[in-house]
């Protein structure tokens, strides 16, 4: 399984703060928002990346995590020109992807909270794909799933004017390699874009897509506004000040799932500024 981050798009609704730098790098309390989906993908046991974005800003994540090894991982890079829609990943990434199955996420997509959804659509994962489906009370702003009184998918639209269900699709799905097909035979969309609906109504079409719910008792958050990222920056403050414990950790996240060891560990802490996540790491290791 292969993972991508797509953390392109303009970001024009947080100017100013995307002037200079892209959204997947606004801070969402202590870390990049990026570091939050960085994570869901190795929560996943995913370790091989591509991050795609614009050629600015790809000199910027390549700072912040570099080849990936020293999170036992293999992060490589591509660029997406143009805003021309997130299927294009797939055609971007396909030396990338092989003949693998791939896992996509959204740059400023945030979950927080027990991964089940996601740990059983990996495992399950063979043919087809799996998308998941949040309640939200804006359904108007994301992709929208309608289910049948059995809980079967039956339609998925775009942005809809009149939604079908408050069901939203997350920036969150798992494909099997015809994505990368399915996806070459895409029109652009009235706005210009291939649209990741329509890969999935393909998959629907072809009695090949997986909806799997994600309950309440997980916090998918958006991050499209100022008072969204404030809100996700004060949510995370709250947990990881009650806790004690950092969500989005990458190192911790690399040592407890075992793509590192202790001594590899140290080795990274060793090179981080005094500060609270040098603090935190070094407890980690203790405990
Ligand atoms: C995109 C997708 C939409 C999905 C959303 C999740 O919308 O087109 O289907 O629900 O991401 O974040 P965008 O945020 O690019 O407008």
């Amino acid at each position: 399984m292969k993972g991508i981050i797509l953390a392109g798009g303009s970001g024009t609704r947080l100017y100013p703060i995307t002037k200079v730098y892209s959204k997947q790098l606004a801070t969402i309390y202590d870390k990049p928002l990026i570091y939050y989906p960085l994570s869901i993908l190795m929560l996943g046991g995913i370790k091989e990346i591509l991050i795609i974005s614009n050629d600015e800003t790809i000199p910027l994540y390549q700072k912040l995590f570099g080849n990936g090894n020293h999170l036992g991982l293999q992060i490589s890079y591509a660029v997406q020109d143009a805003p021309n829609g997130i299927a294009e990943s797939f055609l971007i990434g396909e030396a990338f992807i092989g003949d693998d199955s791939v896992t996509l996420i959204l740059g400023d997509n945030i979950f927080y909270g027990k991964l089940n959804y996601l740990y059983n659509a990996l495992e399950e994962q063979n043919s087809g794909a799996t998308i998941f489906a949040y309640r939200v009370k804006d359904p108007e702003r994301y992709g929208i799933v309608q289910f049948d009184k059995e809980g079967n998918a039956l339609s998925i639209e775009e942005k809809p004017k009149q939604p079908k269900s408050n069901f939203a699709v997350p920036g969150l799905y798992i494909y099997d390699n015809q994505v990368i097909e399915i996806t070459k035979n895409l029109k652009p969309s009235a706005r210009g874009e291939l649209e990741i609906t329509d890969v999935n109504k393909v998959y629907l079409s072809n009695k090949k897509l997986k909806v799997q719910m994600i309950g309440r008792g997980v916090a998918w958050l958006d991050t499209g506004t100022p008072e969204a990222l404030l809100q996700a920056s004060n949510f995370f403050g709250v947990i990881e000040d009650r806790q004690g414990l950092k969500v989005a950790c990458l190192e911790e996240i690399a040592f407890k799932k075992g793509f590192i060891n202790r001594t590899e560990l140290e080795n990274l802490i060793d090179e981080i500024p005094n500060s609270i996540y040098k603090s935190y790491l070094i407890k980690v290791l203790e405990e």
